[in-house]
């Protein structure tokens, strides 16, 4: 995995379906915009890229695949998400926050039965984010949250599969680097404000 040389921060929220990423990537773009930063939010699987468009079917459980088909073709879409919309904001100096990025490889793929160093394997050419934040929700807060946003499950969304994956997640702060924890159980503004205090620290 690389270093991040560029002049932008790289940050990823991650954790299991329904923990809250896409609510703190959110609350952190709006904070960031207010202080002047100039800041690009994205997401994984993309939904641009050729691999983007296969994986949302297949999460969607309209197509089918291999596990290790699937984690292929993220990995393909996360190389053109580098090339084409992190990278180039990173080079400009802009804060780049993913929602998602390789560490959902690296739990859902080996919650699937694929080993963690075959799934490295597949990212190592990638960025290293400068703090990638896990949001420790149990599987059943997720279901029932997911629940409560009222749109179809997805592939991975019942509990006995997001009790591995944050089982996984939570062994990444000691494999990889600028890896955190969060309590993601919290009110949203509480969860917010411990991230909050770790960006004001990176960005200072
Ligand atoms: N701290 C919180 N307390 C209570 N509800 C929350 C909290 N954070 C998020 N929610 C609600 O839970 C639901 C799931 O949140 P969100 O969509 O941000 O999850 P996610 O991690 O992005 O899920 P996915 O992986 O499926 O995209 C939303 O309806 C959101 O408003
Ligand atoms: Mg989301």
């Amino acid at each position: 995995m690389k270093k991040n040389v560029y002049p932008g921060k790289f940050l990823v929220f991650e954790g299991p379906d329904g923990s809250g990423q896409s609510t703190q990537a959110e609350l952190l773009k709006n904070f960031l915009i207010k202080k002047k930063f100039k800041v690009v939010l994205t997401k994984e699987p993309t939904k641009t890229s050729r691999a983007g468009k296969k994986i949302e079917k297949i999460l969607n459980k309209k197509n089918k695949t291999s596990p290790k088909e699937l984690q292929k073709l993220f990995a393909e879409d996360r190389k053109w998400h580098l090339k084409n919309i992190i990278i180039p904001s990173l080079k400009e100096g802009i804060i780049v926050i993913s929602d998602r990025y390789f560490f959902s490889s690296f739990a859902y793929g080996k919650s699937e039965g694929i080993s963690l160093k075959y799934l490295i394997d597949l990212n190592k050419d990638f960025l290293l984010p400068d703090k990638t934040f896990i949001l420790d929700v149990s599987p059943s807060v997720c279901i029932s949250r997911i629940k409560k946003r009222g749109e179809e499950t997805t592939l991975f969304e019942k509990e006995e599969k997001l009790e591995k994956v944050l089982k996984i997640y939570k062994t990444f702060p000691q494999k990889f680097e600028n890896v955190v924890i969060i309590n993601g159980e919290k009110s949203k503004k509480e969860v917010f404000s411990d991230i909050k205090n770790i960006v004001s620290k990176i960005l200072k």
